[in-house]
């Protein structure tokens, strides 16, 4: 198939892009900081008049998974109307254009989406409820998404992986500090489900294959707060633990909201696949395995011209 997916230079986009590569034909939509990237990419800020049309017609691909997005938090409460325009009215646009032209659209959406309150997890059929800027425009765009173009997977999801910064993936902080000695704390009270990004875009192609539709949460099949996910990736790289210090998110000077509890549930999506999603182990064995194997400097020559 031929894909296209938005914000190829990063996190999840680039670590789906490389996944995707041996089966499919990729290319990515860049706005100049791949260099030399293993597959074509469109050079385009989504945000300009007419971009998403064009950016369409050039590639004409059979799918359409949408990563772009301003997903950091804190960015989104110093300037919600960027926040609105990009979370919300280009996810819309997109939908719309993909309903046109009969491209099947992944929209990639946030565990964020709830307020955490819930005990136990959450299904599909939970209603969210939005504590943050960046939250309320991606449950915005979830809706506009579904409306305009019913035959879209709205993916909420929860990642982690090597990126171009080597600064983006909050396993990337834990390994960064922990390999230079460095204290830091780890929130006891923020309980999430992460995914490799790998295990994510091999998810999301099979969903696709698979003619999947509508709204599922695509996350890691174990619960855990933030704390434990960093003596994990401190335990599978034999590094010191105790460099980390349980603390409780109440204490943090961050502006946005977060949420304590968001333990999604997959049940739905493991049904409708007909396998089970792979396991946290798995994925951690897999960060591991790209780290020596050298993917992060693979990652970084990309941006070399
Ligand atoms: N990271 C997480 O923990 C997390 C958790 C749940 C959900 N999500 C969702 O997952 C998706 C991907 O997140 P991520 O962490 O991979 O994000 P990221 O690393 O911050 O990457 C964002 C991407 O969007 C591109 N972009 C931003 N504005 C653009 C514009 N106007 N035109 C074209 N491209 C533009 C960026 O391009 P440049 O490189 O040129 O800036 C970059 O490639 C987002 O929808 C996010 O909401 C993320």
């Amino acid at each position: 198939m031929k894909l296209l997916i938005t914000g190829s230079s990063g996190l999840l986009g680039l670590n789906i892009a490389l996944e995707a590569l041996s089966a499919h034909e990729v290319i990515g939509v860049d706005r100049a900081k791949l260099k030399s990237p293993p597959f074509q990419t469109i050079q385009a800020d989504l945000l300009d008049d007419d971009a998403v049309d064009s950016v369409l017609d050039a590639a004409r691909p059979d799918w359409l998974i949408h990563c772009a997005a301003l997903a950091d938090l804190e960015a989104c409460e110093a300037d919600p109307g960027l926040a609105r325009r990009l979370n919300a009215e280009m996810p819309s646009a997109l939908a719309k254009a993909c309903h046109e032209r009969s491209i099947r659209m992944v929209q990639i959406s946030t565990d964020a989406v709830f307020d955490g309150m819930k005990s136990g997890s959450y299904t599909e059929d939970d209603a969210p409820v939005p504590v943050s800027i960046y939250a309320r425009t991606k449950v915005d765009a979830e809706h506009a998404v579904l409306e305009s173009n019913p035959e879209a997977i709205v993916a909420r999801v929860n990642f982690y992986g090597w990126s171009l910064s080597g600064r983006r993936s909050l396993a990337e902080f834990f390994h960064h500090n922990l390999t230079n000695n460095k204290s830091m704390s780890g929130y006891i009270d923020v309980i999430f489900c992460p995914m490799h990004a790998a295990h994510l875009g091999q998810t999301l192609l099979k969903m696709l294959a698979k003619g999947l539709h509508g709204l599922y949460h695509v996350v890691g099949t174990q619960p855990m707060s933030k704390y434990q996910f960093g003596v994990e990736i401190a335990r599978r790289f034999k590094l010191n633990d105790s460099e980390i210090s349980p603390k409780s998110i109440q204490s943090s000077s961050l502006v946005a909201r977060r949420a304590h509890n968001l333990y999604l549930s997959v049940n739905k999506l493991s049904t409708d696949l007909g396998e089970p999603l792979p396991s946290f182990s798995a994925g951690l064995d897999l960060f591991y395995a790209q780290f020596k194997e050298g993917f992060t400097q693979k990652l970084k020559s990309f941006t070399q011209a």
